[in-house]
């Protein structure tokens, strides 16, 4: 049976930024609730669409792999907030990156979107479907947030990032994995004013992302913990073993409790929430790649990662690095260049839903 390697990785992060200062003019918070609550200090706020965040990201991996993306077997695009819904955003992605041979497809477990979809396209590689394929996750989770609730308005931000999986003989890639859904507490993270069970002829409120923080937090703990455990079993490793952890990004203080759960040194845990806050699925691939440009994934470390979203969806995987950690080609893609501040990007949403809220 061919492993999945991991040959390729690459991210876009948007330019524009909102600090936690600055959010504070919109909601009623401050910087210090915000970082002791959850560890962000600003998040990225996107001027384009999600297919062009995915499109640069994707174009970073294949260059970085070295591939030509003619030669790409599959698009698989994790994400919550897709550009376009019927055609599917994957296929813009598909044509914007030129993987013209490739099948593209939209994938949805929210914050687990990106472990989900690891696990799909390396399944497909495994199976002997495919050989190559690239895997993004891209969100522009701030089109949903409702700018008039300071408990959700301050978590969320845009981004993507990428992987190029390859087969191969040797053993490296995802090699454990667990994903799961605890669907009868579904309600307890959600979107509402949004997907075809609304009468679209009626008018349609802004989205709320409405969630319950306390009971998602604890959920979230043990969900990631329980998946982490099991993967560790079904790899035969031990607590040990873990070189590096990449967990989501949603609150410093849950990839925290998970880390002294696993036993892990914090130089050995991969956190950026506060640059960037929680972007769902994409916190995992950009946490990755850059746990790569920084230096601390090294050749065939042992990573643990482990993701929990609305669904309720979680996932654990142990991917196993492969030689090489330097991108074999840089791509010089990037996105167009954004004339405006964070601040003014969200300006007519802020309007909008405060005009909205009852008097
Ligand atoms: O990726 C999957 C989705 N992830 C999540 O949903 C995250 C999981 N949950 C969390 O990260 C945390 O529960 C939150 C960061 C969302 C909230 O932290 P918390 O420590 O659980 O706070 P809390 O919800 O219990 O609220 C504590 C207080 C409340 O005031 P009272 O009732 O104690 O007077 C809130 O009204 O903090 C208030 N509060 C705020 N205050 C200032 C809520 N949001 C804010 C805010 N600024 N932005």
């Amino acid at each position: 049976m061919p492993y999945a390697h991991i040959t390729g990785w690459g991210k876009c992060i948007p330019p524009a930024s909102i600090s936690n200062d600055e959010i504070s003019e919109i909601v009623d918070t401050t910087d210090e609730w915000i970082t002791t609550r959850t560890g962000i200090k600003a998040r990225r706020v996107s001027h384009v669409s999600t297919a062009e965040l995915a499109s640069v990201a994707a174009k970073h991996a294949i260059s970085c792999a070295g591939v030509d993306a003619k030669d790409i077997d599959l698009v698989i695009l994790a994400t919550c907030t897709p550009s376009t819904v019927v055609a599917n955003t994957a296929s813009l992605v598909q044509k914007n990156i030129g993987a013209t041979g490739a099948a593209a497809m939209d994938t949805n477990a929210a914050c687990s979107g990106f472990l989900y979809a690891l696990q799909a396209a390396t399944a497909q590689i495994q199976a002997g479907m495919i050989k190559k394929a690239v895997v993004i996750a891209a969100e522009r989770m701030t089109w949903y947030v409702n700018w008039a609730r300071r408990d959700s308005a301050v978590l969320f931000g845009d981004g993507a990032g990428a992987v190029v999986l390859e087969a191969a003989e040797t053993p490296a890639g995802l090699l454990g994995t667990k994903t799961g859904c605890d669907s009868e507490d579904r309600d307890i993270l959600h979107i509402t004013n949004f997907g075809s069970n609304l009468n679209k002829y009626e008018p349609i409120g802004p989205s709320d992302l409405l969630f319950e923080g306390r009971e998602i937090f604890k959920r979230a703990v043990k969900g990631m913990s329980e998946a982490c455990d099991d993967v560790l079993e079904q790899a035969n490793l031990k607590l040990d073993d873990i070189d590096v952890l990449v967990p989501h990004q949603a609150n410093l203080r849950i990839i925290q409790a998970i880390q002294s759960r696993l036993k892990v040194n914090d130089e050995k845990v991969m956190v950026n929430i506060g640059e960037y806050g929680n972007t769902s699925a994409a916190t995992i691939a950009i946490a990755l790649c850059e746990a790569v440009e920084q230096g601390l994934i090294k050749p065939h470390a042992n990573i643990m990662s482990a993701a929990f979203g609305a669904g309720l969806t979680w996932a654990a995987s142990y991917i196993k690095w492969g030689e090489r950690v330097t991108p074999i080609a840089v791509s010089d893609a990037t996105l167009p260049p954004c004339d405006k501040t964070g601040l003014e990007l969200v300006a007519p949403a802020v309007k909008a839903c405060k005009d909205a809220e009852p008097s």
